[in-house]
């Protein structure tokens, strides 16, 4: 598959009202791209993810996607932009009054795809991530693990240009831990652009791909 410039940040700063924040970041990524985006609690790796999706707007700096300008979309783009990007919270977010099945096709649901096509996607990303048989479980019939990998599952299923994973590993036993790692890896294959958040330095040590450090908001040198 033929690589895309897909992620350009250019000097970006992004601020909370308070000052903390994210400086000066500039980085850029392509298609089937996988980095680890490192870094001690409260570096900014999670705040750097939000102005990729538009949830933080930037101060000053350029964030491209896929060539384009996205400081400059209004709501209408915006939403486009996030049919594009496929997120995995730190916390799930998963819509606990919804199954499995549910959680995991509504993606598909909101981009208005065909039924058959919805149905398909959706059992093959549940076999993929191993949720088989539990199609029918609401998110608290689940397992931490469970339910992390149903996020991810709704994260994958419209084979978005980016994927953000914040901390998906985060209190997953070691063998867990690799089995998702390789399930993101699988989206590559399918061109998408994975950005993982990980304190987990020894699951990733071995894995032969970049990585990003932040300390205070900036780029460690
Ligand atoms: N909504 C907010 N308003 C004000 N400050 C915030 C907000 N969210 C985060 N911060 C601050 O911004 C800094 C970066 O936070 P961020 O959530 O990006 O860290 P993180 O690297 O994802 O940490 P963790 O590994 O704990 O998830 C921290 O100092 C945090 O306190
Ligand atoms: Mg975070």
């Amino acid at each position: 598959m033929e690589k895309k410039k897909i992620l350009k940040f250019s000097n970006v700063t992004a601020t909370y009202a308070n000052g903390c924040g994210i400086f000066d970041i500039s980085f850029e990524l392509n298609s089937s791209d996988m980095v680890f985006l490192m870094g001690p609690t409260g570096s900014g790796k999670s705040t750097l993810l939000k102005t990729i999706y538009k949830e933080l707007d930037i101060d000053s700096g350029t964030v491209f996607v896929d060539n384009k300008d996205i400081s400059k979309f209004n709501k209408n783009k915006t939403s486009l932009l996030r049919r594009d990007i496929g997120v995995i919270f730190q916390d799930f977010k998963l819509l606990n009054d919804r199954t499995v099945w549910e959680n995991i096709s509504l993606p598909l649901k909101i981009a208005q795809i065909g039924k058959n096509e919805i149905s398909s996607k959706t059992s093959e990303l549940i076999e993929a991530v191993g949720l088989a048989g539990k199609e029918k479980s609401l998110p608290e019939q689940l397992s931490g693990g469970e339910k992390q990998r149903v996020a991810i599952a709704r994260a994958m299923v419209k084979e978005p240009k980016i994927l953000l994973a914040d901390e998906p590993t985060g209190n997953l036993d070691p063998n867990i831990s690799m089995e998702i790692l390789e399930l993101l890896e699988m989206a590559t294959d399918f061109g998408t652009c994975v950005i993982m958040c990980t304190h987990n330095y020894p699951l990733i040590k071995y894995k032969k791909r970049e990585f990003i450090e932040l300390h205070n908001g900036r780029v460690r040198i």
